[in-house]
């Protein structure tokens, strides 16, 4: 069960996804990505630091939102179906 804080201003937005790294940066290819989805299919990546699968959205945006008032969710990329 997720855990509700209360948001502050001095505390850090990324409360535990690798913390040992200066900075947490992620590539993408996305011709390779492409090649792993099937048309219609999607990938959701995290944009409220909360998932336990980040990259990957894992639905905790969802908590989080409840718990401070907060409106993230997730970039989604689609392949598109053939048409
Ligand atoms: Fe972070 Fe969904 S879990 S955006």
């Amino acid at each position: 069960r997720y855990r509700c804080r209360v948001p502050r201003w001095d505390r850090p937005i990324n409360p535990s996804i690798r913390k040992d790294e200066k900075k947490v940066g992620d590539v993408f290819d996305i011709e390779d990505l492409m090649k792993t989805l099937e048309p219609g299919q999607k990938i959701s990546l995290c944009r409220c630091w909360r998932s336990k699968k980040w990259p990957y959205c894992d639905g905790l945006h969802k908590d989080h939102n409840i718990c401070t008032g907060d409106n993230v969710g997730p970039v989604n990329i689609i392949r598109k179906k053939q048409s």
